[in-house]
């Protein structure tokens, strides 16, 4: 009955998502249903767990970042209203805590795990343990590598938003030759920062090559500027150098040293290549107070509350929208067709090193100033009251 009614549930909230444009998914800016305060290892959103076992359990990396809370939001909204068996916990940026979350979630007789890695590589063991338990594995938004332990992965289109980064630079350039160009990248840890990077750099490099953009903060990019297509290590030598861990303030030390280390040519009219939200606020406000920076584009993802603010005020240029209501409607789906001993539907794969992985992709939205209110608030993702300034 209750699979029923989340059936039901999915298949209305995918149709209220097609009407406004944004691919189906559930829940509205609501605040859904689970308490949703935990503290990393222990506690978490158990309000669907009336007992002590669950059917469902969701590890996610961290709550200091609002994507992730954006995702729980939905995952309580499409999971509680269900009233399905579920539990939420955080691993709080540590590896060793996301093992121990798996262990309590094995230990509640979880038969689906929905995860989200902190580290990719260092995830594996978790969901090895997971597999052995005879849970289902489904990675969310970041796939772990190296193991065949994974079942299925959702994500987003992470090289289509590499590429929307970069061609939003482009597209919106100043004038001219050697505009200043500054690369950021995600953290090392997380294959979505080598694809992200890879998206990007298939559309600047050749704006590097014909001299439109001059890389400056990174002697390893610019080792590589003449090549269109770079192998993983090559990737990993220049996020070496430009990573922000996804983390606000190491964005903001990384800005300000990078800063620091140029002379006022490499200044002026720029473009910066933020990789996310969080990260791109953190650079942002260190470009504003440079006095020798004249103007600077600088693109994020998230469509994090703070950004879109940002972005209605001037302060970041670009988002993209990676509508969580999606990724959590179709992890859960491929959760109740595992529960009902049926295939989940993929639409591709993906290669994690051990395995070819069957995925679902999820197609992105490029948010500017001028899609704001279209793209996020008349979709019902945020209500228009989140903002000031809104047209
Ligand atoms: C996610 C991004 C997020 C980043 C930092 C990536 O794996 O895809 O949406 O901004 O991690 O948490």
């Amino acid at each position: 009955m209750k699979r029923k009614i989340l059936s039901l549930l999915l298949a209305v909230t995918m149709v209220l998502g097609l009407l406004t444009g944004c691919g189906g998914g559930s829940g509205d800016s609501g605040s859904g249903s689970g308490s949703g305060s935990d503290k990393g290892g222990t506690g978490g959103s158990d309000k669907g767990a009336a007992t002590e076992t669950i059917e469902v359990g969701i590890v996610l990396p961290t709550k200091d970042e609002p994507r992730w809370l954006q995702d729980q939001k939905q995952f309580e909204t499409i999971l509680g209203d269900a009233g399905f068996k579920y539990q939420v916990l955080y691993s709080q940026a540590s590896s060793a805590t996301e093992k121990t979350n798996v262990e309590t979630l094995i230990s509640k007789d979880m038969k689906v795990l929905i995860i989200c890695a902190q580290d990719g590589a260092a995830a594996a063991a978790a969901v090895e343990a997971a597999k052995a338990a005879g849970v289902t594995v489904i990675a969310y938004d970041r796939l772990i590598t190296g193991t065949d332990a994974v079942d299925y992965y959702v994500t987003f289109d992470s090289f289509a938003v590499g590429v929307a980064q970069g061609q939003y630079l482009i597209d919106n350039a100043p004038e001219g030759t050697g505009i200043p160009l500054y690369l950021f990248a995600g953290a090392a840890s997380d294959n979505n920062a080598f694809i992200f990077f890879e998206g990007a750099w298939s559309v600047l490099q050749p704006k590097v090559a014909d001299g439109t953009f001059k890389i400056v903060n990174s002697s390893e990019a610019v080792a590589l500027q003449d090549k269109a297509d770079l192998s993983r290590d090559e990737i990993a030598k220049i996020i070496g150098q430009v990573t922000t861990d996804w983390d606000f303030n190491a964005a903001k030390s990384k800005a300000e040293s990078h800063l620091t280390a140029v002379g006022a040519d490499a200044k002026g009219n720029v473009v910066v290549l933020a990789p996310n939200d969080g990260t791109s606020r953190a650079i942002s406000d260190v470009f504003a107070t440079d006095t020798d920076i004249t103007s600077y584009i600088i693109t994020g993802q998230d469509s994090e509350k703070a950004s879109v603010q940002y972005i209605i005020d001037g302060k970041q240029s670009m988002t993209v929208f990676k509508d969580t209501r999606t990724l959590a409607a179709d992890s859960v789906s491929m959760a109740v067709d595992v529960l009902d001993g049926k295939t989940p539907a993929t639409d591709t794969t993906y290669d994690n090193g051990a395995v070819d992985v069957p995925s679902k992709q999820t197609p992105i939205v490029v948010v500017t100033k001028d899609n704001v209110k279209s793209a996020l608030v008349d979709s019902g993702y945020y209500a228009a009251s989140d903002f000031t300034g809104l047209e």
